[in-house]
């Protein structure tokens, strides 16, 4: 169970580490000074109708009740440990798994914690003006939900700083309060996450793309030998399946108003759809392929030694390693990946541990089209004929092989000229945004929702949908 009679809630025996203790302690005000600074715009005096974690059990871990968000309990919540865990894959695979971070690993362990908390707070910044323009209470509750929740993820990953990392980790944790996204001077550390997210479709298609990026790094963290980082991982995984929910069913009700739309006005026609208030499917495609080809390049260059040396250390897994069937070291594995050479895109087979990070975007991909599989029933049961369709993983990439080519969604090699005559097409434009932006207004009765939004099958924790969701005071 998590202790909550303590200033930190948390499941990790706190009090039994004066230091560690008084060092987070120090780090609280600075937090609740940044939410205040960055968290969601004019919201404090709201009282949120938010869950909770009471304890870690996978089952019931949650708790419901309204909240005034600057009171959230923010703790620190870690996976029961697995008992004897043994490091199953790379080069120390069947030694005991590490309650302590080895010196040897000490800086790139570091680094790779940063990187993950760096992104927590940055969502929050992305997202912190969305509150004024939201579709629903409903949508308003979800939102803050998300932001609570990756308040929480950062102080998940600073708890493993200011653990195991003395001076240095409690100087990071420092640093993640200090960045922000879309800073000039102090950015966040990666590229998509100083992107604005300025819209409610920016932010459902964030949260069912990117977050899901959040997804599979944590998973792949989470087969790591360090097993403070794997437990807590595991615990941080259980909250962001809610972060992809709320996007995929949020860009889902937006398709099923559209198609709704559609039908009625027997019109495919955007210009038509667009006077009617609703968001036309081509221009969903777009943003589908703006955000799927950022959040791409996240996992990183396709052929890359660092994540040879991750996995060969064990400091970072494959998804789902445990559950694969080969010998855990990938020294004699081949790996396919997609490269451009001679004017043509080719397949090339590279050394499977070079490869893990395309591997790692693979897995990502699939799970994305499973998504957009799901979105796809929607059409078709309205009998609209449009289907969406991920772009192709070259598209519109920074990072990677694909960094200085040019391809269309269906991966068609083209020159710059002719990307730059058409890309257009295909990613949103600025008129495309200011009609997304013109759309958004707050919509705060409880049971109603903005015109281009459908509302969900069902409330939150089995409340009904017209349910006073947030209470403004
Ligand atoms: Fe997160
Ligand atoms: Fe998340």
């Amino acid at each position: 169970m998590i202790n909550y009679s303590e200033r930190i809630p948390n499941n990790v025996d706190l009090s039994g580490n004066r230091t560690l203790q008084r060092a987070l302690e120090q780090w609280q005000p600075s937090f609740r000074q940044w939410w205040d600074d960055m968290g969601p715009d004019g919201s404090s005096n709201y009282d949120v109708y938010l869950r909770t974690a009471v304890s870690v059990d996978p089952k019931g871990w949650a708790h419901f009740d309204y909240v005034k968000m600057p009171d959230y309990r923010w703790g620190i919540f870690l996976a029961p440990s697995a008992g004897d865990r043994k490091i199953h894959f790379g080069e120390h695979k069947g030694e005991p798994v590490w309650q302590d971070v080895p010196g040897e690993y000490r800086s790139t362990l570091r680094r790779i914690i940063v990187t993950q908390g760096d992104t927590e707070p940055a969502s929050v910044e992305q997202q912190r003006h969305l509150g004024l323009t939201a579709p629903s209470l409903y949508d308003l509750r979800n939102l803050f939900q998300v932001n609570v929740e990756e308040g929480r993820h950062l102080w998940a990953m600073t708890y493993l700083l200011h653990a195991h990392f003395g001076r240095d980790g409690r100087e990071e944790g420092e640093a993640l309060l200090e960045r922000r996204a879309g800073d000039a001077d102090n950015p966040r550390i990666l590229t998509a996450f100083n992107e604005k997210t300025p819209d409610w479709l920016s932010f459902f298609m964030f949260t069912f793309i990117t977050d899901r990026d959040g997804k599979f790094q944590l998973a792949a963290l989470a087969e790591s030998a360090f097993e403070p980082l794997v437990r807590t991982c595991r615990f941080m995984l259980t909250e962001e399946a809610h972060h992809m929910f709320v996007g995929e069913s949020g860009v889902a009700r937006i398709i099923q108003r559209t198609c709704e739309v559609m039908r009625d006005l027997k019109t495919d026609d955007p210009v038509k759809l667009r006077a009617a208030g609703v968001i036309d499917l081509p221009t969903l495609q777009k943003y589908l392929n703006f955000h799927y080809s950022v959040t791409g390049d996240l996992f990183g260059a396709e052929v890359s030694s660092n994540a040879a040396t991750y996995y060969t250390n064990g400091l970072k897994g494959r998804f789902e390693e445990g559950k694969l069937d080969d010998d855990h070291t990938l020294h004699d594995d081949e790996y396919t990946i997609l490269d451009v050479a001679d004017e043509r895109i080719v397949e090339r087979h590279v050394p499977a541990l070079s490869a893990l990070n395309e591997r790692l975007r693979d897995d990502w991909i699939r799970d994305v089209q499973a998504g957009v599989d799901r979105w796809n029933r929607i059409p078709a049961r309205l009998g609209v004929d449009f289907r969406f369709k991920p772009p192709h993983k070259g598209f519109h990439r920074r990072i990677g092989l694909f960094a200085g080519a040019h391809l269309s969604p269906e991966g068609e090699l083209m020159s710059e000229a002719e990307w730059t005559r058409r890309h257009l097409e295909w990613l949103p434009t600025e008129a495309d945004r200011l009609f997304v932006h013109s759309l958004m207004s707050r919509c705060l009765e409880p049971g109603k929702f903005a015109n281009w939004i459908a509302p969900p099958a069902r409330g939150i924790n089995n409340q009904p949908v017209e349910f006073e969701y947030v209470r403004f005071n």
